[in-house]
């Protein structure tokens, strides 16, 4: 009482507690704040009605990183929904020289079901409440997974009171839960190689941000990192033998997310995209691994970018391999999930493979459909030896794009890209659950550039109109250009004109990150604070109450998101000058707070 009086006198009570609004990102999908002024927060003692073992050790271990965070961090937010005239928003120096005579001591966490696994589906709900009254905060969570998410919404709100003390707004009241149980970014390790602390760097965001799946692109056609208990030989074709995971690093790479509430859902991509590692098995294998990619006619091309390479699907050794590969990777990754890949099959690599032209030969009337569906029948019932809880996930190519196969079963994840709300539709509609990933919204590396040299398309002395002679199209040059602000990524209203039975079909949606011109220096800066936009969307989603679009009101609360990620180690890029976070909405574009729509 004496602490809110305090404050009070100094008058800036009122931009104290907007100041503590901004936090937590994700918004969560209720929460109700109080006025009464924030209270001190002593060291707080962490109880838990659970009891066992493992369970319980997932437990201490997060409360201990979210209490170090707050202890360590004495969290200031960086950008507020205060006034300009009342920043900064703490008290500083005379004020407040006595602690409240009141404080909260300690944490009560309950959790319903303690033993569930993390898997997809899982409840991720809590609910959360701080009052000065019961001089504790309480936290009720039906999984453990859930109770994790609280502890990351609880370390975003219990800030430095200024004075070298902590302080949290309150009453406070939350109820949350995702809206989506599949919160996705895909890191690409096939392009260029990604170190292990590198990627728990980008799984601390994705905690932090409440994102709960890595989608783990472990190989493509430039390389095969990863150390396989069969075939020893196939990390001939890492970048170098320092440039490979071990067994060890996979697994530790899994427990270190696992503790953090985040799957990892291995993909190994295939068969297109298929050249390093397969190749050291059997060359037989691997079509038109030899061949030049583009022939320099792009109707002749046999991949869409260097290497090329594809598995050969009707050569039955290929069959064998992938069984053996599969199973290493299955024993090694926990999760129920496994993705194979399936993407951007390219005909033109098979004309390099005797089985499979000598496959056309036997009957005229096949096609590179039939092609297709070959491989679905033939490596499918392989992926689903795993079990019975093994969910194979695909890119859509294999269902919807010029060489689908003519039959994909219809418990096969689809993971849209390309079309948009187009391809969603498209396969809601024919009853496949669907991961958005559609890249003019989530890729995350587009608008770059192309990376290939020897290209006469960036001469712009004789293409001096880049936009007409590019054939990528756009500005930003390259495939997928433009790049994807924070913003086109938050207002993406993926269920557009879906019906509900389509709508539910929508898992929710993965942010990927394409790793051609991507490695160590850059990742997170890709990745960060981009995905927290998207994790936002996922979870809480992009409208108020009102069905009005947030991004304004967003913007203070990723800015200083973007500040607390640095802060936590997590090497994010700046979104405005730091003018903007200090003055809020100063840097709109638009004084019309309703703008977007
Ligand atoms: C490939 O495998 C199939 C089925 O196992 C078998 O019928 C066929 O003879 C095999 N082909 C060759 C060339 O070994
Ligand atoms: C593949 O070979 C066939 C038969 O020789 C030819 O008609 C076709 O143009 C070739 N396709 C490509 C993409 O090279
Ligand atoms: C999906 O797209 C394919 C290919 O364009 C088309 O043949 C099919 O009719 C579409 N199905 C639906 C349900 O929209
Ligand atoms: C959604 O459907 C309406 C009515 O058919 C149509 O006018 C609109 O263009 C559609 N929106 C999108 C984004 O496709
Ligand atoms: C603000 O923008 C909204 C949406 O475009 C518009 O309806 C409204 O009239 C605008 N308000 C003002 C004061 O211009």
């Amino acid at each position: 009482m004496k602490f809110s009086m305090v404050l009070g006198a100094l008058g800036t009570l009122a931009a104290t507690v907007s100041a503590v609004k901004v936090n937590p990102l994700p918004a969560p999908r209720k929460i109700t704040w109080g006025s009464s002024g924030p209270i001190a927060v002593s060291e707080l003692s962490f109880r838990t009605t659970e009891g066992n073992d493992h369970t319980r050790g997932v437990l201490i271990d997060a409360w201990q990183r979210a209490w170090g965070t707050i202890t360590n961090l004495q969290w200031v937010p960086a950008a507020t929904e205060a006034p300009i005239a009342t920043y900064p928003p703490f008290p500083t120096g005379a004020g407040l020289t006595k602690r409240a005579a009141k404080s909260i001591q300690s944490v009560q966490l309950t959790v319903a079901d303690p033993k569930v696994d993390l898997q997809h589906g899982v409840d991720e709900s809590y609910t959360l409440d701080v009052t000065a009254t019961a001089g504790s905060i309480k936290i009720h969570a039906h999984t453990i997974w859930g109770a994790l998410h609280a502890f990351t919404t609880l370390q975003q709100i219990v800030i430095s009171d200024g004075k070298g003390g902590l302080m949290v707004e309150q009453p406070v009241h939350i109820e949350d839960a995702p809206l989506y149980p599949y919160r996705g970014i895909m890191v690409d390790t096939g392009r260029n190689f990604i170190t292990v602390p590198k990627i728990l760097e980008q799984i601390d965001g994705m905690a932090l941000s409440k994102l709960n799946v890595l989608h783990w692109h472990l190989d493509d056609a430039q390389s095969w990192p990863m150390h396989m208990k069969t075939y020893p030989q196939m990390t001939k074709d890492a970048f170098s033998p320092r440039e490979t995971y071990t067994a060890a690093d996979m697994r530790d790479v899994i427990a270190y997310a696992r503790s953090r509430g985040v799957r990892v859902i291995p993909e190994v991509d295939m068969p297109g995209h298929s050249a390093s590692g397969w190749q050291q098995v059997d060359p037989e294998i691997v079509a038109c691994a030899n061949s030049w990619w583009s022939n320099d006619v792009y109707e002749y091309h046999t991949s869409v970018e260097p290497n090329p390479g594809q598995l050969d699907i009707i050569y039955n050794k290929t069959y064998e391999v992938v069984r053996n590969v599969y199973n290493d990777l299955s024993d090694i990754f926990t999760d129920n999930w496994f993705h194979t890949g399936a993407d951007e099959l390219q005909p033109g690599c098979y004309n390099f493979s005797t089985h499979v032209t000598e496959w056309f030969l036997e009957d005229p009337s096949r096609t590179y459909n039939d092609l297709a569906q070959y491989w679905v029948d033939h490596a499918v019932p392989i992926f689903r030896d795993a079990g019975e809880n093994r969910r194979i996930m695909m890119w859509e190519d294999i269902a919807l794009s010029t060489e689908a196969a003519h039959d994909v079963p219809k418990d096969i994840v689809m993971q849209s890209w390309n079309n948009g709300l187009t391809n969603i539709q498209n396969l809601t509609a024919r009853g496949y659950d669907v991961v958005v990933s559609s890249s003019d919204f989530l890729y995350l590396d587009c608008g770059r550039g192309g990376f290939l040299g020897n290209d006469p398309r960036y001469d712009v002395m004789s293409n001096p109109d880049a936009s007409v002679n590019f054939n990528y199209g756009g500005n930003g040059g390259s495939w997928c250009a433009p790049y994807k602000t924070w913003q086109r990524i938050y207002d993406y209203d993926f269920t557009t004109n879906l019906t509900d039975t389509q709508a539910k079909h929508i898992l929710g949606a993965e942010a990927p990150l394409w790793s051609e011109q991507v490695d160590d220096v850059t990742i997170s800066s890709e990745f960060w604070p981009r995905a927290a936009a998207l994790g936002e969307l996922v979870w809480s989603g992009n409208r108020d109450s009102a069905g009005r679009k947030r991004t304004t009101e967003l913007t203070q609360r990723i800015l200083n998101f973007r500040e607390y990620l640095v802060a936590n180690g997590v090497m994010a890029s700046a979104l405005q000058p730091k003018y903007c976070l200090q003055h809020p909405h100063a840097c709109d574009f638009y004084y019309n707070q309703t703008a977007i729509v």
